[in-house]
């Protein structure tokens, strides 16, 4: 017993940061931005909160399943960090939705979405629920440094959220974690405790391009590969393949690496950036609602990120 999707939905913020507004506040250039990582435009939270997104793409999700906050028996968030450090973004969007039952939030970065299902994929296994709501919820803008071009230009803030319910549509799910704190970091908070020396501390994003782009493409084809023997498909059987979206160049590479027809991987960085753990519900959103899945079809999810993590998954629709 694992779960089926039964709802989807996503929201992001009002505010849209083009190429070149994003020029007149960075030394960049659409050219440079749109030949290097494929990107257009990003959305960024300015008055909203992440708590308010995340229960607008909430509610739309229960909405399409045809369902209230009340059903809802667990409520996970994927998020690095949601408006506080604690209550989580969880039990805000919890708060926002009306809803009552238990919530958490699971931090894995930009794989937090796969992590979060094989958490709900548990619940649904001991048979201790009956619906989960899945809210992916990224204020990335936050952390990112606007005075490090070669970083600040790649996110953007989105959320992403899915219901599921009992079901077998779950074929395969595989997760890593490789703890690194040299090619992609996010300072937390110092406190301040007047003896602590805090001058050397950078709250904001810390990123070795190169380094992680190696480890995208790689972990990529790797994990698929996995998921994909694991599932007993081949890669005639699969209708589409949702990577994390990072960077247009890295999807390329593993399109061509992994010798699946190009057409199968679904990209929208263009027009969000990289949203960390919101880009894959936030895909899946899209894709139902534009009629592309139909019953039995075979999905295949593929993330990495910060941690270093990875995760991928064979889904069923
Ligand atoms: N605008 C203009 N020029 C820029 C720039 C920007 N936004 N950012 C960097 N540059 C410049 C650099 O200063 C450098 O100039 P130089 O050659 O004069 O020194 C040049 O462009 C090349 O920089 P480099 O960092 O080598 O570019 P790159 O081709 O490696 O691309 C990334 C940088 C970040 C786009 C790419 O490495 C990447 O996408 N990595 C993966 C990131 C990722 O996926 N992160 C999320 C993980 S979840």
């Amino acid at each position: 017993m694992s779960f089926q999707i039964i709802g989807t939905g996503k929201k992001v913020p009002e505010f849209a940061l083009s190429n070149e507004q994003l020029s007149t506040m960075v030394d960049t250039s659409d050219e440079w931005i749109t030949s290097r990582t494929g990107i257009k435009n990003r959305y960024i939270l300015q008055d909203e909160t992440l708590s308010e997104i995340g229960g607008i793409a909430a509610n739309r999700a229960l909405e399409d399943a045809g369902i209230e906050a009340k059903d809802i028996d667990l409520i996970i968030c994927s998020t690095i960090q949601g408006d506080y450090i604690t209550p989580s973004l969880a039990c805000m969007i919890q708060k926002e939705i009306g809803a009552t039952c238990p919530a958490f939030d699971v931090n894995a970065a930009c794989t937090g979405f796969i992590y979060a299902l094989d958490i709900a994929a548990s619940y649904f296994a001991r048979g201790t629920v009956k619906k989960v709501l899945i809210v992916a919820a990224e204020a990335i803008s936050r952390y990112a440094d606007y005075q490090d071009r070669a970083t600040c230009v790649l996110f953007g803030d989105a959320a992403g959220a899915v219901v599921l319910s009992s079901g077998d549509n779950l074929l395969s799910i595989k997760l890593t974690a490789d703890g690194n704190n040299e090619f992609l970091t996010i300072g937390g908070h110092k406190g301040n405790f007047p003896l602590r020396d805090i001058s050397n501390h950078n709250p904001y994003m810390y990123m070795n391009g190169q380094e992680v782009y190696k480890f995208a493409i790689g972990s990529i084809c790797r994990d698929v590969t996995e998921v994909m023997e694991q599932a007993g498909i081949q890669n005639e059987d699969v209708k589409v393949i949702l990577t994390h979206q990072a960077n247009s160049r890295i999807l390329e590479a593993a399109k061509s690496k992994l010798e699946i027809d190009g057409d199968k991987f679904v990209s929208i960085i263009d027009r969000y950036g990289n949203t960390s753990s919101a880009s894959i519900p936030v895909m899946f959103d899209e894709l139902k609602h534009d009629g592309k899945l139909v019953k039995g079809d075979i999905i295949v999810l593929s993330a990495f990120g910060g941690g270093l993590t990875t995760g991928a998954a064979v889904l069923r629709w």
